[in-house]
């Protein structure tokens, strides 16, 4: 097992109706800006519980941060928190509103002339705006983590960001706001949650035996629950154990101690910049492919996976891993999620070459876990998920 440390802030409020206990997190005389998405949320009674919970307090409203959160959308709420001198930031959504306050609190204590530099440079966060969440979305595991990504449409760029100021102070957990979800997200969380923990796992070992059960568990967890719950959303039990699958599949805690990789992510959110895909479905995309052209330096961890997650116990580790694989990939597909690039674009014949060169351009000389995938990998890879 590598060297760590491990430090994680964020309480979590896990449970049926914990919304009301919202009044208890935030302090009294603190002026709120609350911030949400494109309006789900006052449809599906969150909004109503949300601001019941929040009578006694000062509270502004900043709504329509959509999927994806837009740099220009978040500078107008950044004015916002200037002109309503608030204090308390409070995200009701999913990875995109709570990544977007994320930018925010990181943004209203920013000192510099231009907040873009903060993702441009990135220039990590040490101290950020005191803020909490209600999640109402499990995929992304923004609630309990302290990284974001933002997209410039302008530009046509979707960057990260991050550092220790931003983990939220609290994150309230109703596994009850999965009722409301269309299944395309439910589907979308359950892919993103999932490639989170392979891009935890599948790398090489280093001996850390309770890091990759955990991962197992997750995995394991997400398979099972995954037609349970898109069949019944309702189903309390099924949520409850995604909504928890999503938070520890990016808490950090799986991370601790262990190699990752996160190449997928960083191909997938050129897919985003580029197409407008949905996140989870550009990790589907690239994940089969990435890791059939990886297949060597990853095979004893994809095998390890196949007989522990799928049984498999016959066969070399190379025929292990390409099982392996070719379960990751029916799995995607078995949630509706198609795994080819022209599925969802007619114009993908450029991609690859367009991102390896968008890679390079940025500096990105090299992705993996040995950092051993080049831009002309790249190409290869995502020329294998066309
Ligand atoms: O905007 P509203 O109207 O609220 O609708 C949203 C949105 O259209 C809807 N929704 C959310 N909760 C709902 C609901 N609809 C009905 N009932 C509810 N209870 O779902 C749609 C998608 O929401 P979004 O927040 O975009 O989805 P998700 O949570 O998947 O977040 C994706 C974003 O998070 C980033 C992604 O790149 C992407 O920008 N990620 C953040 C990470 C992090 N901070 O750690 C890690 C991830 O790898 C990921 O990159
Ligand atoms: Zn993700």
């Amino acid at each position: 097992m590598l060297d760590f440390e491990f430090k994680n802030p964020t309480k979590i409020i896990f449970g049926k109706n914990k919304i009301a206990s919202l009044a208890k997190e935030i302090p009294a005389k603190a002026k709120v800006l609350l911030l949400y998405g494109g309006g789900s949320i006052k449809e599906n009674g969150i909004y109503e519980q949300v601001t019941t919970a929040l009578e006694q307090h000062e509270v502004v409203e900043f709504g329509g941060i959509p999927a994806n959160p837009e740099y220009a959308v978040l500078i107008e709420a950044l004015k916002v928190i200037k002109s309503e001198n608030i204090t308390f930031l409070l995200a009701v959504g999913g990875g995109s509103v709570i990544d977007g306050t994320k930018f925010l609190a990181s943004a209203a204590l920013y000192e510099g002339n231009d907040p873009w530099d903060i993702l441009a440079k990135p220039i990590r966060t040490e101290i950020g705006m005191p803020f909490g969440t209600v999640l109402t979305l499990p995929a992304t595991g923004s609630e309990m983590n302290s990284g974001a990504v933002i997209t410039r449409a302008a530009l046509e760029l979707k960057l990260g960001m991050g550092g220790p100021g931003l983990f939220p102070q609290f994150s309230i957990l109703d596994p009850q706001v999965i009722a409301s979800l269309p299944h395309r997200q439910i589907a979308n969380g359950i892919v993103d949650a999932f490639t989170h923990v392979l891009e935890q796992y599948v790398t090489y070992s280093v001996g850390a035996s309770l890091q990759d059960r955990i991962a197992e568990g997750i995995l394991q967890t997400l398979i099972e629950t995954a037609p349970i719950i898109t069949k019944d959303p309702g189903n309390y039990e099924a949520a409850s154990n995604l909504m928890w699958s999503c938070t520890m599949a990016l808490n950090g805690l799986i991370q601790k101690g262990v190699v990752s990789d996160w190449s997928i992510h960083a191909i997938g959110h050129e897919l985003t910049a580029l197409y407008g895909i949905d996140h989870a479905r550009t990790l589907a995309i690239i994940c089969p492919s990435l890791y059939r052209y990886k297949i060597e330096t990853k095979k004893e961890k994809l095998a390890q996976m196949a007989t522990r997650i799928w049984g498999i116990n016959e066969g070399t580790s190379l025929e292990k891993a390409t099982i392996a694989i070719n379960k990751i990939e029916e799995f995607f597909r078995s949630l509706g999620i198609a795994t080819s690039l022209k599925i969802y674009t007619k114009t993908y014949q450029m991609a690859p070459e367009l991102i390896s060169r968008r890679l390079e351009t940025r500096g990105w000389i090299a992705l993996g876990e040995h950092k051993d995938i080049t831009p002309s990998d790249v190409e290869k890879i995502v020329e294998m998920s066309l």
